[in-house]
């Protein structure tokens, strides 16, 4: 069985790694390719990850980055579909909801060649998302839909999926996260930025709706330099944030250090270095996907600076609460946290560390 496996965007990685791991075991009866995009570069956007998951370097690398959405996906596709007319592939695989993922899976389809997606069925019913319109597109085209919880199962058949396409198998992210947890664990990190456990709160901000309106990210940050004013936030930034933050003069809500009670603004870190600070940290600020499903297995509290997420299962059971972008809401949510009310969560069903065991089962069977 000869597969193309896709990467792009920087969430990609830690999906991939266990998958690739998982087919590594059947030498005799999967060939793989690794294709990367190069939806994201910058090194600590990319490299970096593939260092700390020791993924293998990809077999092509596209090398299309940054553009319009039309633009993007465009060059991917078109990239994208001489790589399977050269390779002929008998399955592609694509993990999340990524300009990447949906681009990939329509032109192998057109192709007739047949695609798996990792991490399907999830929904957010927000349309102004660019990863809604991702996920609808690459799922309605699938032949093998692997999902992480019962509602995203749900989500597929309301939308008419066959049940037969449809495998609850967990998630590939968390079987990464409990893989290097312990290692995570023993970095020195919060000694090197003089941290105590407990005693600080990381956030990530990226999503357009965040971060490109300059009232929104303002209110936005004058919430969180209240909230620093307790504890303070330590803040990988992500480069379109940065991009954003400069261009609208708001860099000023940033300190220079961790020492400074404030939002501590640093370089995008590696996968180990941020599930560290993660896994010691008092409460995670976010508006990733990913983050609310990670802090949920961590049990850390998690408040989610968005008006939906397509991960209800993360608010059903686990950790995570929706706070939207409203200062005041952000700012109650978090002062709930730090009066010892935060949601005390549990573990979702088979987020045990073998969904890409399953995944590989699945497809070992049905080729
Ligand atoms: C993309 C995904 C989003 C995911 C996020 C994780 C889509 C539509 N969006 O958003 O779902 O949550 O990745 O990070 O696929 N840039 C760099 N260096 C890089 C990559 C990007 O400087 O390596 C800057 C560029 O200015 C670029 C901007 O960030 O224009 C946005 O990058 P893009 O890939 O378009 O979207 P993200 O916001 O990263």
């Amino acid at each position: 069985m000869k597969i193309i496996n896709v990467v792009g965007a920087r969430p990609n990685f830690m999906k991939m790694a266990p998958l690739i791991e998982a087919m590594n075991r059947y030498p005799e009866r999967i060939v793989h390719l690794l294709v990367h995009t190069g939806q994201h570069y910058d090194r600590r956007m990319s490299q970096a990850f593939f260092d700390d998951l020791g993924m293998p370097v990809p077999d092509i690398d596209l090398g299309i980055g940054s553009g319009s959405h039309a633009e993007q996906t465009g060059k991917i596709m078109i990239a994208f579909e001489k790589v399977c007319e050269e390779r002929q592939p008998d399955l592609v695989v694509v993990v999340g909801d990524v300009n990447s993922t949906m681009a990939c899976t329509i032109t192998a389809k057109k192709l007739g060649i047949k695609v798996a997606h990792v991490e399907a069925g999830l929904r957010s019913r927000d349309m102004t998302m660019p990863e809604e319109i991702n996920r609808l597109c690459t799922d309605v085209l699938c032949d093998y839909l692997f999902t992480t919880d019962r509602l995203a199962d749900r989500n597929l058949e309301r939308e008419g999926v066959l049940p037969e396409r449809i495998f609850f198998v967990g998630n590939v992210m968390i079987d990464t996260l409990l893989k290097h947890r312990a290692l995570s664990a023993r970095l020195g990190l919060l000694e090197q930025y003089g941290l105590q456990p407990g005693s600080y709160a990381t956030l990530t901000l990226h999503r357009p709706s965040n971060v490109d309106d300059p009232a929104i990210l303002q209110g936005i940050l004058e919430a969180l330099t209240e909230i620093a004013r307790e504890l303070p936030i330590v803040f990988p930034i992500h480069p379109r944030t940065r991009k954003m933050a400069e261009q609208f003069g708001l860099s000023r809500y940033f300190t220079s250090g961790p020492q400074v009670k404030g939002i501590w603004v640093t370089e995008p870190l590696g996968y180990l270095e941020f599930l560290h600070l993660n896994m010691h940290a008092k409460l995670v600020l976010t508006d990733s996907g990913g983050l609310q499903e990670e802090t949920t297995v961590l049990g850390i509290p998690c408040i989610t600076l968005r008006h939906n997420t397509e991960r209800p299962i993360t608010c059903e059971v686990g950790t995570n609460i929706l706070v939207g972008n409203d200062p005041a809401a952000i700012f109650a949510a978090a002062r709930s946290v730090l009066a010892g009310q935060a949601v005390s969560g549990r573990v979702p069903e088979l987020w045990d560390g073998r969904a890409a065991e399953r995944i590989v089962a699945v497809l070992l069977n049905h080729l």
